[in-house]
């Protein structure tokens, strides 16, 4: 039996009726076609899966869909704003902060949470608050300073 769920996307009323399994990262991708948010594992371990829901980070892999019923999803695809990238994705660029960029999407929106619980974070602040958040390529240097890089442009 489906359940109807409304929620708001990056901004866009999204109205449908989904399986009470179907999980918030499969109905992002696979409903809406919002493929920026990654599976990596399906167990919460990764991180790839990293989305907004009502202002907190959360990875969409441990959310049902019905549970997000009525909330603000932010994913990947609503950060950059009028075509121009958002602080953190600029400093990701810009410091190389990734390789194959399978974790980076989550990455992002992880540093942008952290950043705005901590607008000023140290190397070890940074590197406690991704450590939830797995990248097998880049062995976490420059994204550690990509996250530093992200938090400065922020202030500004
Ligand atoms: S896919 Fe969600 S934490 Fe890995
Ligand atoms: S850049 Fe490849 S997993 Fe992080």
């Amino acid at each position: 039996m489906k359940h109807a769920v409304s929620l708001t996307v990056n901004g866009t009323k999204q109205n449908a009726e989904v399986e009470p399994r179907l999980l918030l990262v499969h109905f992002l991708r696979d409903n809406l076609g919002l493929t920026g948010t990654n599976v990596g594992c399906d167990t919460s371990q990764c991180g790839a899966c990293t989305v907004f829901i009502d202002g907190q980070a959360v990875k969409s892999c441990t959310v049902l869909t019905v549970q997000a019923d009525g909330s603000n999803v932010m994913t990947i695809e609503g950060l950059a704003a009028n075509g121009k990238l958002h602080p953190v994705q600029q400093a990701f660029w810009d410091k190389h902060g990734l390789q194959c960029g399978f974790c980076t999407p989550g990455m992002i929106m992880t540093a942008y949470d952290l950043i705005n619980r901590n607008p000023n974070p140290t190397d070890d602040d940074v590197r406690h608050g991704i450590e939830g958040t797995m990248c097998r390529c880049t062995g976490y240097q420059n994204i550690v300073a990509a996250v530093r890089e992200a938090a400065t442009r922020m202030k500004g």
